[in-house]
């Protein structure tokens, strides 16, 4: 079958002699030349992305296994988006790595990618791009890290963060200790090992049909992630020589079943943006109605931290998400084709439960209804989201005064002014965080409670925001309200002392303001315009859609395809 590399390396003449002569320049032999499948080796490592740090010795894993399958494996690097360090946010940046990655693909004499990732948004980011381009594509995750352990117990990261900052800051953690939770917490390679956005996309990239079986769980350091890397390495050749493209696997179907299975694992909200985003980029019309319609009634099948108890690696041991796919046999299409150029009913068969307290069966779950909750009503027009497993269940219908901050830098200023005036019956409300208002709708939604009421020992309030939450997080947390306070949706009009009620029962998410006074305020509002943005800043202003539509850009929805002109040589000779 002809490749597309074979229109850069078996030419002759002029433009086959540069392709071939400056590759051997790294030493590779004529005999790669021979029309072999070129594998793309997309790596998102960097020492900036811990959470991606290990993904330089894994892509030498793929190669062996490239090489073995008789590919000619080459890696190269993309933008990385380290979540722990980046400002002011990785999101801000997805959809230009989206970019890096499906220009480099394209650009290049590459037959089929392996997409090397694990910090949240380094996996959407890589599979939107590979989406566009359409070329035999399979993903690898740097797999969660170890539990952390800290003074006899186990730890998860982020959800354990949260909880020993809200004790520190209440006066019952020492800072020594707080210090020695931090070394505790992160003590291997790899990405957040509790089932927040990496470990979610990880599992639902897994659903999607795009990874082997069972690889979104494996440790990071356990030596079958390797293993696992070198088998990925020899099925894309075969995938290459089949043409096994994602807009073959990516039906609405595999969408479908990613939703269930995000819902059964207590996933993060940060997917359906994603999930919403890729399907953008294959022509799939799924619509955020589609992640409540298919989802909220789904129990959770997964005891994982923060919605449960335990932590990847007990899921792993347990079987992984083979075994919850199988468990959801009766509900999700096991007829999907995977990268493995089998069905997940093929992939799961053989899957087997080995701990009962980490994944229950369909009909003894931790929790009845566990999917994620589409809000709507005045505030929210255009949906908000809310994840009932990760609430307080008395706050999911709720009727109490907005407290209202404009900004995040204004809520930082005055959350914790022993004057403020909240009790546990406030709704703290956050404007300008959603995805233009705060370039890049930042992890800011479960905002931290004030200090007066952790004194008191409250751990949650009703929250709203447009922005989002990160997938360690949990609280009574309304997010991805649509339209954002910054283009004029509700959000902006809410005023400290509005009645607001929320009935996630109903769905509904209602500002209690007569029309009249609310089409007043909307006469008065203006938009905070910033001219002054410029460069890749610009664009995303310029372009990024609302959450409703994944926050992709306008000008991305969809793809281009893998043709690009042949080449530029003057004197270019026919392949
Ligand atoms: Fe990278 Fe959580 S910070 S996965």
């Amino acid at each position: 079958m002809p490749l597309r590399s074979h229109d850069w390396f078996l030419r002759s003449g002029q433009a086959g002699f540069k392709a071939r002569s400056r590759m051997k320049n790294q030493g590779t032999p004529q005999e790669m030349f021979d029309g072999r499948p070129v594998i793309g080796i997309c790596n998102t490592w960097s020492e900036l992305t811990p959470c991606n740090a290990q993904l330089r010795i894994l892509a030498e894993h793929v190669k062996r296994g490239v090489l073995e399958a008789g590919g000619f494996p080459l890696e190269f690097p993309v933008m990385s988006l380290g979540e722990t360090l980046m400002r002011p946010t990785t999101m801000l940046y997805r959809n230009l790595v989206s970019m890096d990655v499906e220009e480099s693909i394209r650009a290049n004499p590459l037959d089929a990618a392996v997409l090397l990732v694990g910090c949240d948004k380094t996996t959407p980011a890589a599979i939107m791009g590979a989406c566009s381009v359409d070329i035999p594509s399979i993903v690898v995750t740097s797999g969660p890290m170890l539990n952390g352990k800290f003074q006899g117990r186990d730890i998860g990261a982020g959800t354990d963060k949260f909880r020993f900052t809200e004790e520190w800051r209440s006066g019952n953690m020492s800072s020594a200790d707080y210090i020695e939770a931090e070394t505790c917490m992160s003590r291997s390679d790899g990405h957040c090992m509790t089932m927040g956005t990496a470990s979610s996309m990880a599992c639902v990239v897994e659903a999607l049909g795009l990874m082997l079986p069972g690889g979104a769980a494996i440790p990071a350091p356990d030596a079958r992630r390797r293993r696992h890397c070198h088998y990925t390495g020899n099925r894309i050749v075969e995938m290459a020589q089949e043409n096994l493209k994602p807009s073959k696997i990516l039906t609405r179907r595999a969408f479908e079943n990613a939703i269930v299975v995000n819902a059964a694992i207590g996933g993060s909200t940060n997917v359906i943006l994603h999930l919403l985003a890729i399907a953008g980029r294959v022509g799939v019309d799924l619509c955020l109605d589609d992640f409540d319609r298919l989802g909220a009634e789904i129990p959770l099948l997964v005891n994982l931290k923060p919605s449960g108890d335990f932590l990847m690696e007990e899921f792993y041991y347990a079987g992984g998400l083979p075994v919850v796919m199988q468990n959801l046999g009766e509900i999700i299409d096991l007829d999907a084709i995977t990268v493995t150029g089998r069905s997940q009913a093929e992939n799961t068969a053989g899957a087997v439960c080995y701990d009962r307290q980490v994944i229950a069966p369909l009909e003894e779950p931790f929790q009845e209804q566990a999917g994620i909750a589409v809000l709507r009503g005045n505030l929210c027009p255009d949906g908000a989201v809310i994840k009932p497993s990760a609430a307080s269940p008395q706050l999911l219908q709720h009727r109490g005064p907005a407290l209202v901050f404009e900004s995040l830098t204004d809520f930082l200023a005055r959350i914790d002014d022993p004057d403020l005036d909240v009790d546990e019956n406030t709704v703290l409300v956050l404007q300008n965080v959603g995805p233009k208002g705060f370039p890049g709708m930042p992890e800011v939604g479960n905002m931290s409670l004030p200090r007066k009421l952790l004194d008191r020992g409250l751990r949650d309030l009703l929250r709203l925001s447009d922005g989002r939450m990160s997938g360690t997080a949990y609280g009574a947390v309304v997010l991805h309200i649509a339209p954002e306070a910054a283009v004029g949706g509700t959000l902006a009009l809410v005023q400290t002392g509005d009645m607001i009620e929320l009935d996630v029962p109903a769905r509904r998410l209602h500002l209690d303001v007569p029309p009249e006074e609310l089409a007043r305020r909307r006469h008065c509002w203006l938009p905070a315009t910033d001219d002054s943005a410029r460069g890749y800043t610009r664009i995303f202003l310029d372009h990024a859609q609302q959450a409703d539509r994944g926050v992709d850009f306008d000008v991305l929805v969809g793809g281009s395809g893998a043709g690009v002109v042949a080449t530029s040589d003057a004197q270019a000779e026919a392949v």
